[in-house]
């Protein structure tokens, strides 16, 4: 249900746009939600279509929901090739971006970034956030990273949370380029002394609170993202820690069992539970026998013969002996 009062949300309402009966329904249904907005490229290149979309995001945001958008580039990119006489080739519609049109490609979608932020500071309070890394294939001088956040930083961008590794889109998959390109967080590190000013979060490898602490000696932020996934119950500790929040001892057992009316549902509906267990394993770690209970629920789930009975029982063993 919406927290926001009925009165609140009339005001929000842009005046030629949908009823308040129309939009509560999906309000007290989607409340809270992630949207992803996939943002064609036409929409950047007409000044009134992109202030409307800005003000749709802004409308969506204040509403409660949580706009995430991705954007494509396509025409502005095809308009500059051909300016600077560079011929795109497309395979089954896809562009194929050769060495000469790449640094073209980075240019026009530098420029959509700041438009973007640009545009979301004029229409809205929204604070704009800008994930990134410290560097593309050859593109990867330091100056190149610092031009790149004083620009948005300048256009309006709020935070910067920075991977501290550059990506190499020529020769390696995305799962290569979380672990090949090396850490330089002395790099991020420079970025921040040179920029004091700017909210600089850090991001890459990092697997634990203590070196979340130290980072933040350094940085105003740090993102956690497969450690999150792999270890989850490795993280409990950390609102304790960092907000002064009263520890709450949460177990594996706990939140299975919590976990089962949502298993039964989906095993009624789709006949599989591995959609959700693969998910759930990784909390079942740093006991004994935590690999062989974890490839017991893995095996049985993902052939399609485990019973809620089973998951019960499992979880079960693991609140006997604490976990
Ligand atoms: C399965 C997976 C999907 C990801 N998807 C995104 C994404 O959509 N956008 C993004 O900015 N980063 C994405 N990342 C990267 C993470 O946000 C993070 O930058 C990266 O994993 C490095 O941090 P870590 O070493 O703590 O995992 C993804 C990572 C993984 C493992």
């Amino acid at each position: 249900m919406s927290k926001i009062t009925e009165e609140e949300i009339k005001k929000i309402l842009p005046l030629k746009g949908p009823s308040f009966e129309e939009v509560k329904k999906y309000l007290d249904k989607y409340n809270e939600e992630y949207i992803i907005i996939k943002c064609g490229g036409s929409v950047l290149v007409d000044q009134n279509l992109l202030n409307n979309f800005i003000n749709d995001i802004s409308v969506l945001n204040k509403l409660g929901f949580i706009p995430i958008v991705i954007h494509g580039g396509g025409k502005r990119i095809s308009n500059k090739l051909n300016d600077s006489g560079i011929k795109s080739n497309f395979i089954n519609g896809l562009r194929v971006t050769d060495e000469k049109s790449i640094t073209i490609v980075e240019e026009v979608l530098i420029n959509f970034n700041e438009e973007i932020t640009e545009a979301l500071k004029k229409n809205s309070n929204l604070p704009v956030t800008v994930k990134h890394r410290i560097g593309v294939d050859e593109n990867d001088s330091y100056t190149h990273l610092n031009k790149f956040v004083q620009t948005l930083s300048l256009a309006g961008a709020d935070r910067f949370i920075v991977h501290a590794r550059k990506a190499l889109l020529k020769g390696l998959n995305p799962k290569e380029n979380r672990t090949i390109p090396p850490l330089r967080y002395d790099i991020v590190k420079k970025l921040k002394e040179e920029n004091p000013k700017l909210l600089i979060e850090i991001n890459g490898g990092l697997t634990s609170v203590k070196q979340c602490a130290n980072a933040l000696e350094t940085f105003d932020g740090v993102m956690i993202g497969r450690s999150a996934y792999k270890h989850p119950l490795r993280w409990s500790p950390i609102d304790e820690e960092f907000y002064g929040e009263r520890r709450k001892v949460i177990k594996a057992s706990e939140i299975i069992l919590k976990l089962i009316p949502y298993i039964e549902d989906h095993l009624r509906e789709t006949g599989s539970s591995w959609e959700i267990c693969k998910h759930l394993i990784n909390l079942v770690e740093s006991i004994p026998n935590a690999k062989k209970w974890r490839h017991n629920i893995t095996s049985k789930s993902i052939s399609k013969e485990l019973k809620i009975k089973d998951l019960i029982n499992s979880a079960k063993d693991l609140e006997n002996i604490g976990h």
